[in-house]
């Protein structure tokens, strides 16, 4: 099939790359050198140093989407972790939109979206000073690793056979400039409201490993800034980083 360029909508400056360390270092490079504004979406079909959250590495073989958007957000640094949860609806819908109906995707604690039960999205949000964030979405369209720790599918997997990671790009980016918009007019309450509808393990027993420690208990919700609420024998605790894994 012959390559073609995505076309985002026009708010989007297009920054394309055949393969590149990782995307979210190169517009991190492009925000220090002064050359990039803001919207510039630096996308790779393939990354030889791609990384995920807490210093993992992310394969990232050609047929997948990876791409890292520069944002310079008015919000205070506290709260950027919600744009997390903005990539992560528009990741879900994108997904939505070109899968055929059927298949269950499901918001996974923080930023991950799950196909079934397997990982099929990621989310890695970095901030750049001054008030610059990186934010790297990685979508396993067309391959996917078979030994990560959390099972892993792609859309081609899931039926999607189609479905290319120019389409993906397009169809993320329409829905990630919506979710945006809605977030920077009417703050967080929407998207959390909207994310725990679509929130895989809620009300259910968890356990979310943590620097040094694994803990186990309710998933009661979402704070008012994205922290994970879980209900144990001694109380609530708000969790702000960690991995989930359900039981
Ligand atoms: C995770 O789930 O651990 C987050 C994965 C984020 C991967 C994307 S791919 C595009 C961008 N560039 C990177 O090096 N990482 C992010």
């Amino acid at each position: 099939m012959t390559a073609r360029t995505p076309r985002p909508p026009p708010l989007y400056r297009l920054v394309s790359l055949d393969a590149v360390d990782s995307t979210n270092d190169e517009a991190k490079r492009l925000a220090e050198d002064g050359a990039a504004e803001e919207w510039t979406l630096v996308w790779a079909r393939a990354q030889t140093a791609g990384r995920g959250r807490h210093g993992r590495s992310w394969e990232s073989p050609e047929g997948n989407l990876y791409c890292s958007l520069l944002l310079k957000p008015a919000c205070p640094p506290g709260q950027a972790a919600e744009i997390g949860f903005v990539a992560g609806l528009a990741v879900y819908d994108a997904i939505g939109s070109l899968v055929p109906p059927g298949l269950e995707a499901w918001c996974k604690w923080p930023n991950d979206i799950l196909l079934g039960d397997a990982k099929v999205a990621g989310v890695l949000l970095e901030s750049q000073a001054p008030g610059w964030l990186v934010l790297g979405t990685g979508i396993n369209v067309a391959r996917y690793p078979t030994d990560a720790e959390f099972p892993a599918t792609s859309l081609w997997e899931q039926g999607a056979r189609g479905v290319m990671a120019e389409d993906m790009l397009e169809a993320f980016c329409r829905h990630f400039l919506a979710w945006y918009n809605r977030w920077r007019d009417e703050g967080f309450a929407p998207i959390r409201a909207r994310w725990l509808q679509r929130a895989r393990g809620l009300d259910e027993e968890i356990s979310v490993r943590l620097v040094g420690e694994t803990v186990g208990g309710v998933f009661a919700g979402l704070d008012d800034d994205g922290a994970l609420i879980l209900e144990g024998l001694d109380g609530d605790r708000r969790i702000v980083a960690g991995d989930i894994f359900f039981t």
